[in-house]
């Protein structure tokens, strides 16, 4: 497989250059990148216990359709006790601090689809240690979106070819920034940042291949999920709980995503939260998608 090749520059949060635009992402350069961060010296940060992060998130939790998803409260409890476990360093913890004063709605997506993620994999996995595993990848997947002008994340108006270019930019710009400050290129919250837009079927971005990775495709199945039914600029409503899964379904058809994962997010949906094996996913489309909708499936 070649090699993907940045479009434009990747910058660290000092605002230093990492990489210029059209830099091929060999081998070679990924080990210099992450040998040049200081990962092993900076201090790491329990992200929940950061600032009010963690009561923002149990804010989240408790709106819809996260009440449903997270209606159990003892369920609820032990997903926190796991998440308090995880530890970022300094900038990864900068990242949210910046979103959180910056762009509201990409801190709220960070903390949402790590929440969600969990409890997928919770479902999902027989044992803890590897549901948190699975999960670890969720906090940071939009890391890279600290490379995206701030008026294209929030635009309103349909996006330029242009603006879906600096869009879909932060994938490989996480990718770069996570293996520079991690100090590892296959470190999951890397890896999870560069693939999360790829799906099954190689019909995404940035490098279209085949996404074969349960962690990854959890985080994706999440990033989709909540994207469809926040409220966002470019449409005049959210996605009812009901379409954002018939949208899911149609990608479970089309060979995108795993039907392990949708099945599980289903289960969480219903109120009594049925065995995911034993959930029965019904093909039949009968919602709306919001009026005014410039997005269609994709997330973010
Ligand atoms: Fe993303
Ligand atoms: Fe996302």
């Amino acid at each position: 497989m070649t090699e993907p090749v940045l479009s434009y520059p990747v910058f660290t949060l000092d605002n230093e250059q990492l990489l210029p635009a059209g830099t091929r992402l060999t081998p070679d350069i990924l080990k210099e990148i992450a040998s040049a961060g200081n990962a092993p010296e900076t201090p790491h940060i329990h992200m929940l216990t950061h600032a009010t992060v963690a009561d923002d998130l149990r804010e989240f939790c408790r709106q819809s359709p996260y009440d449903v998803i997270f209606s159990d409260g003892e369920q609820l409890d032990l997903l926190f006790r796991q998440m308090e476990r995880l530890r970022l360093s300094r900038p990864l913890i900068d990242f949210l601090d910046f979103f959180r004063e910056q762009d509201f709605y990409t801190y709220q997506h960070t903390l949402t689809v790590f929440a969600l993620s969990m409890l997928l994999a919770h479902v999902l996995e027989d044992d803890a240690e590897s549901a948190v595993r699975e999960a670890l990848g969720a906090p940071t997947h939009d890391f890279g979106k600290l490379c995206v002008p701030l008026p294209v994340l929030k635009k309103a108006d349909p996006l330029t070819p242009i603006d879906r270019r600096q869009l879909e930019h932060h994938a490989l710009a996480g990718y770069v920034l996570l293996t520079y400050y991690t100090g590892n290129p296959l470190n999951p919250a890397a890896v999870a940042a560069r693939d999360h837009h790829e799906r099954k079927d190689g019909s995404g971005y940035p490098s279209a291949k085949k996404l074969n990775d349960h962690m990854v495709e959890i985080v994706a199945v999440s990033d989709i999920f909540d994207a469809l039914i926040a409220t966002r600029p470019y449409r005049r409503g959210a996605f009812d709980t009901r379409t954002a899964l018939e949208q899911i379904t149609v990608m479970g058809e089309e060979g995108k995503l795993s039907w392990d994962i949708i099945r599980a997010l289903v289960s969480c949906n219903r109120r009594d939260h049925p065995d995911y094996a034993e959930c029965h996913i019904s093909l039949e489309k009968r919602g709306t998608p919001p009026q005014g909708n410039l997005y269609g499936v994709t997330a973010d």
